[in-house]
């Protein structure tokens, strides 16, 4: 049996950087994935692969924006959250001031709004599934936009970017599979893949193992 090492199948060089392995990632989810052309199987073996580099690049590296580890908030952070969906179907903008009052007013599904408290040291993402809900996601590891938030109040902390420009940074969006809030209090606007300028850096989701977009 023929086993390849997660540098094999991205296609990239053992002493690639992150963003050289961030970069062919995203090319191999392309190639791979069934709706392009690939399998399954393949699809899963790339997002192994990333994974396990992952594990040995992006998690031991600090990124030299955020200059290392977050603090969170030791008591956690309360989290106001809003399903972009439900600013389309109202007709609410991403600036409008009283969003979230508009938002608590309009009796909407608790998927579509309501709030969560996130653990110190819990990703954004992984608070929202941790509590039930299914929030739009692909690689899980900052090579994609799927799973990018609006940030309307409060801080959250990215420890590395590869995908987002600095435009988008500075603009409130995040990654919430990599990111966790550092203010006490957070209003976040998900599900905001489709925005113009994020569309374009969405990945096909990863659909075999868990839940999906
Ligand atoms: Fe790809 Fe979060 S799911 S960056």
């Amino acid at each position: 049996m023929c086993v390849e090492s997660p540098f094999e199948i991205l296609g990239v060089d053992p002493d690639a950087d992150e963003t050289e392995i961030v970069r062919a990632y995203r090319r191999r989810v392309k190639e791979t994935h069934p709706d392009h052309g690939g399998s399954a199987d393949a699809f899963q073996r790339v997002q192994t692969a990333y994974e396990a580099l992952q594990n040995g690049h992006a998690t031991d590296v600090p990124d030299a924006e955020s200059g290392g580890e977050r603090e969170p908030q030791p008591e956690g952070t309360r989290v106001e959250f809003l399903n972009y969906d439900v600013l389309d179907d109202h007709g609410w903008d991403l600036d409008d001031d009283d969003l979230f009052e508009k938002a608590a007013d309009a009796g909407l599904d608790p998927e579509d709004y309501g709030k969560i408290l996130v653990q110190p040291h819990e990703h954004l993402l992984e608070a929202a599934e941790n509590r039930g809900f299914s929030w739009p996601f692909a690689c899980r590891g900052g090579a994609c936009a799927n799973c990018a938030v609006a940030v309307v109040e409060g801080e959250m902390e990215m420890p590395s970017n590869h995908v987002l420009s600095a435009e988008m940074v500075e603009d409130g969006f995040g990654l919430s599979c990599i990111s966790g809030p550092i203010s006490d209090e957070m209003k976040v606007v998900f599900n905001i893949k489709h925005l113009p300028g994020l569309d374009e850096l969405r990945l096909p989701a990863q659909r075999f193992n868990r839940p999906t977009d």
